[in-house]
């Protein structure tokens, strides 16, 4: 028997431990909930780990380039949709490199990519406060 092996103040401080941790857990994610994504904090994460490859701070808008696309021609490209910058921030194509970024650094990245757009008619890549917030599929 389990609790004979472990002596009842041991399976006690295990459920005490596991409540607590089970109480921690979802207030974190109540957290991640309420703070709405920040484009500063993603506009130090791209200056961070993509500055290298990509011409962030809107800079190279044009449609001729050579290399990685800039951020300003990512964030205005037609059809263009949070989803598929997620996607390719999960599982990027070669050379760009997995970052491991967590949802919320995802959030943060392209809501500062909402700010190099330029056309007011498309519609934007997050959806405003209120009309909840894009689902994701979990990362595998
Ligand atoms: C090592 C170089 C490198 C780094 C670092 C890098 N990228 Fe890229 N990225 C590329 C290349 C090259 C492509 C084009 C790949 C392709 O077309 O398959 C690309 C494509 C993309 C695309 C797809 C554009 C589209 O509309 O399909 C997005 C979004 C993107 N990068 C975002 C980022 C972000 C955000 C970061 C930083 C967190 C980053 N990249 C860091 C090289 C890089």
């Amino acid at each position: 028997m389990i609790v004979r092996k472990l002596g009842w103040n041991r399976v006690i401080s295990v459920s005490v431990l596991t409540f607590i941790w089970l109480g921690a857990a979802s207030m974190a994610f109540e957290g991640d909930e309420a703070k709405p994504p920040s484009a500063t904090e993603g506009q130090e994460l791209s200056e961070k780990f993509c500055k290298a490859c990509h011409l962030i701070n809107g800079q190279g808008g044009g449609t001729a380039q050579v290399g990685p696309p800039s951020f300003a021609s990512i964030a205005n490209r037609p059809g263009q949709t949070a989803q598929h910058i997620k996607n390719v921030l999960i599982q990027p194509h070669a050379p760009m490199p997995d970052m491991h970024f967590s949802n919320e650094e995802i959030l943060n990245i392209i809501a500062y990519l909402e700010t190099l757009r330029t056309d007011p008619t498309i519609p934007p890549l997050l959806p405003p406060k209120g009309e909840g917030k894009p689902k994701f599929p979990k990362p595998t």
